[in-house]
């Protein structure tokens, strides 16, 4: 027999496909345990039909690696309907073969460390600027308020423009956007998806706005934009208007949406543990940190980078991702036919017991390097996906959440108020139901 031919005659992931048309896909959404009951009835790997597509959802380091390491053989990228048609069809996410390949390379230059290192005072500078505007209330529902911070370092340092007064309802008009990612397709005043649509025009001509004015000025800049404006294909022809604005779009969403999830649950972990926080103000202290940043100084922390990890560990922003087959096949003994989609767990491999034990606790030692649990297993802990498709903004990430986790623990106290709902909303990134509220207040 081929290799063909045996994987024809190996069978399918065992699952169902539930419902015609709409399939699995309403309690995939709406379905907390989706994924542990029916881990728990076939394993690791099985199917299900969500999105209008019949879909394996494959968990594990062993299934991340099979997918990583074959990323553009077997799998490309694809996101559901909605998804895409929110980010647009020039967008890096959905880009696939040489042009993700080339436009990847342009926007990696954007996040090398001379890039990074030179983001660090405009952060630092915007990060003092929110935390000292926070005093004055003292009692805040925070999440909101993360996101606007948020936006404003993804505007002012990604794209260079300050988006002043309109960043409280950019971020509100994004926010609109983002709940549409994950949504039915139907395109009505009233629904999710159709709101997220009319954002997405609103988005795309602000971001016009700001792309022409760049196209107006006289001299290069490093950051993000600057890179794609000056950007050239090999007959010498630049992005056009069209593509430029996708990328933008798809840099702001992904430099705050991920980002302002992590910043809300570094904030609650950190309240609910505040041994935590005596640690990493010792740790402040020993590196002689007294209210300005450097690198160096960053890369002594060693203690601040353990919580960040442990936090992007228990909730990890992102849950997973989809890829669409397109080459058939097998893996664990199951044949994953062509034209299939296939979606990887980052949640459910940060909760493996084999690497992590007692993977619900919240326990920053893990990732001393004494113990570095997460180098147990290849792909063990993937809050930024892997391989060919590995978050282009990582760097930047981890420069946001050391920079804002340092000063918020340096200079303030802060207190979850009683009788709130923690419990955290998944979709489109988790965050708690009734947005984090707190008491905030400078330490004496
Ligand atoms: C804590 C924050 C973040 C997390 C957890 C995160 C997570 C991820 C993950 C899991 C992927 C891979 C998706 C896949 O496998 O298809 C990804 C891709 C991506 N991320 Fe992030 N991200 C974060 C922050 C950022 C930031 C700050 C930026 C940019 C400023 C960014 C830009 C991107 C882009 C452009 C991609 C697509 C890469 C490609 O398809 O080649 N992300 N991110």
């Amino acid at each position: 027999m081929t290799s063909n031919e045996t994987r024809r005659s190996l069978p399918l992931p065992p699952g169902k496909f539930g419902l015609p048309v709409i399939g699995e896909t309403l309690s995939f959404f709406g379905d907390r345990d989706f994924n542990d009951k029916r881990q728990n009835q076939y394993g690791l790997i099985y199917k299900t039909h969500i999105f209008g597509q019949r879909t394996v959802i494959m968990s594990g380091s062993e299934a991340n690696r099979f997918l990583f390491t074959h990323d553009n053989s077997y799998f490309t990228s694809t996101w559901p309907y909605s998804t895409r048609t929110l980010l647009g069809p020039q967008s890096l996410a959905t880009q696939s073969g040489n042009e993700h390949t080339s436009r990847r390379r342009l926007m990696a230059q954007a996040f090398l460390p001379k890039a990074i290192a030179g983001y660090l005072p405009g952060m630092e500078q915007i990060t003092d600027r929110y935390l000292k505007q926070w005093e004055t209330p003292g009692e805040m529902t925070w999440y909101p308020e993360l996101r606007t911070y948020m936006f404003d370092i993804a505007s002012t340092v990604l794209i260079g423009t300050e988006t002043g007064s309109e960043t409280a309802y950019l971020s509100q008009i994004f926010k609109t956007w983002c709940e549409g990612l994950f949504s039915i397709p139907i395109n009505l005043p009233w629904t999710q998806f159709g709101k997220a649509l009319r954002c997405r025009t609103l988005l795309l001509e602000k971001i016009e706005e700001i792309v022409r004015r760049r196209q107006q000025e006289t001299g290069p800049r490093t950051d993000a934009l600057g890179l794609l404006l000056a950007a050239q294909d090999e007959e010498g022809n630049g992005l056009t208007l069209d593509e430029l604005k996708d990328q933008v779009l798809l840099l702001l969403f992904a430099g705050h949406e991920t980002l302002t999830s992590a910043l809300s649950s570094f904030c609650l972990l950190l309240a609910q543990h505040p041994q935590v926080i005596t640690k990493l103000r010792e740790e402040q202290q020993k590196v002689g940190f007294t209210g300005s940043l450097t690198m160096e100084m960053l890369k002594e922390m060693a203690y601040l980078e353990q919580v960040i990890k442990e936090v992007l560990r228990l909730i990890p922003p992102v849950g997973g991702a989809f890829r669409r087959v397109v080459k058939s096949c097998e893996f664990n003994d199951y044949q994953i036919p062509e034209g299939w989609m296939v979606w990887y767990q980052i949640n459910t491999t940060h909760q493996d017991s084999s690497i992590y034990p007692n993977p619900k606790e919240f326990d920053p030692e893990r990732f001393r390097a004494d113990r570095a649990e997460e180098k147990q297993k290849a792909f063990g802990f993937i809050p930024f996906g892997g391989g060919a498709r590995e978050c282009v903004g990582k760097a930047f990430a981890m420069l946001v959440l050391r920079v804002f986790g340092t000063h918020l623990v340096h200079g303030y106290d802060w207190e979850l108020l009683p009788d709130q709902n923690l419990e955290l909303i998944t979709v489109p990134t988790p965050s708690p139901r009734d947005g984090l509220r707190v008491k905030f207040k400078r330490r004496g």
